[in-house]
């Protein structure tokens, strides 16, 4: 098989930090005290900070600050329709966010956070509305990273942060991909290292009679449907969405590589005798571990089947590994969209704009 070109280390890309097309010096902190402040005092002027979380890095800003928030969809080139993700540190932080909190809420907050789960609820008046671009409602996270929760209490804000990745392109996992993607055009990044969860966090909407999914993530709709007794999954997250979206986010084309990815359905056996019929030059193969010693072409790994966690924690740095190895094509093996396997393979069908072969 032949061999991947090795990837950049993250020394080799640190360098390159101040790489971007604008005057701007992107400052690479650390994740210690020092670094928290020089980050705070950054957010409290209106700047903009990549931070770990322990689903994908964030780009924060004051989301108190109108004028700071609006640098975010500049600096990633996102649709202003977009809504952003509004952090807390403390869970009566939400209080200035929101003036009604529905029972299960409170009950959601006490079993997931701090932890991956976004929850959606009216806006209260007082709220910026570019954060929710003119919703009116908003979405609140109480991270578990600890620096992520640092910083948000050394700003002494709720920090807006989406993931800290250009639009489109797949949401980073690790400071190299910050820096690839927005070095030069934010003030600053604090290195946290790898994300743990390596997709994002669950979407789910509170404002309906239903609680409704929106987005896969970290917190499983089994453990949703056992906490609040009734719940509802968007069609939207297995397929592509027509007519009016639920949430802005699902008519974007999301976490998509350069090359063209195709999601192949069927057996292990099937998925190899179909890259046989197939190999080409350009065309690569997104496969678990053990479907790899038998690719007729170059491929990447998924971990190992059974383990959607590890699939996550992989997937994005493998969609950037394959267009940096030149992929023009990408051929994957399915994910099992059971418990956290729906989480990946919702992001790896958005990733391939749902297109899908069945065997
Ligand atoms: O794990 C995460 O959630 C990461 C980290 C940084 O916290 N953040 C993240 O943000 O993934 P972002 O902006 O990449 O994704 C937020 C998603 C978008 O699809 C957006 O449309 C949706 O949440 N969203 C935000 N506010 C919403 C609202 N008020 N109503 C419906 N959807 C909303
Ligand atoms: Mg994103």
């Amino acid at each position: 098989m032949p061999a991947l070109p090795s990837p950049k280390t993250i020394e080799a890309d640190l360098r390159v930090c101040a790489k971007g097309d604008s005057s701007l010096q992107t400052e690479l902190l650390t994740a210690d005290s020092a670094g928290i402040s020089r980050a705070a005092e950054i957010i409290k002027a209106g700047g903009l900070v990549a931070m770990p979380t322990e689903t994908v890095y964030g780009l924060a800003a004051d989301a108190l600050n109108p004028a700071a928030v609006a640098k975010i969809f500049k600096a990633k080139g996102r649709p202003q329709d977009n809504p952003l993700i509004v952090h807390i540190s403390e869970f009566a932080e939400w209080e200035s966010l929101t003036d009604s909190l529905p029972q299960n809420a409170l009950l959601l907050a006490k079993c997931f956070w701090p932890g991956s789960l976004t929850v959606i609820l009216k806006k209260s008046p007082r709220g910026p509305g570019i954060v929710s671009a003119g919703l009116d409602t908003v979405a609140v996270r109480l991270p578990a990273h600890p620096v992520a929760r640092r910083l948000i209490a050394a700003a002494k804000t709720p920090l807006a942060a989406p993931s800290a990745n250009l639009s489109g392109s797949p949401s980073p996992t690790k400071p190299e991909h910050v820096i690839n993607d927005l070095s030069g055009s934010i003030e600053a990044l604090i290195d946290g290292g790898d994300c743990a969860v390596g997709v994002e966090s669950t979407v789910l909407d509170l404002t309906g009679e239903v609680p409704t999914l929106l987005r896969p993530g970290g917190v499983t709709a089994e453990e949703l449907r056992e906490t609040l007794g009734r719940l509802e999954i968007s069609p939207a997250v297995l397929d592509r969405f027509s007519g009016f979206p639920p949430s802005p986010g699902m008519k974007y084309r999301h976490y998509a590589p350069k090359a063209a990815l195709t999601v192949i359905h069927g057996s292990r056996e099937q998925y190899i005798s179909f890259l046989c019929q197939n190999a080409a030059p350009g065309i690569f193969a997104l496969c678990y571990s053990d479907t790899l010693p038998f690719t007729p072409c170059p491929a990447v790994s998924l971990g190992d089947r059974g383990d959607p966690r590890q699939t996550a924690s992989r997937l994005f740095t493998a969609l950037r590994e394959l267009d940096r190895a030149g992929a023009q094509t990408i051929y994957s093996e399915a994910v099992e969209p059971i418990g956290f396997g729906l989480a990946v393979a919702n992001r790896l069908l958005r990733a391939a704009g749902f297109r899908r072969i069945i065997l």
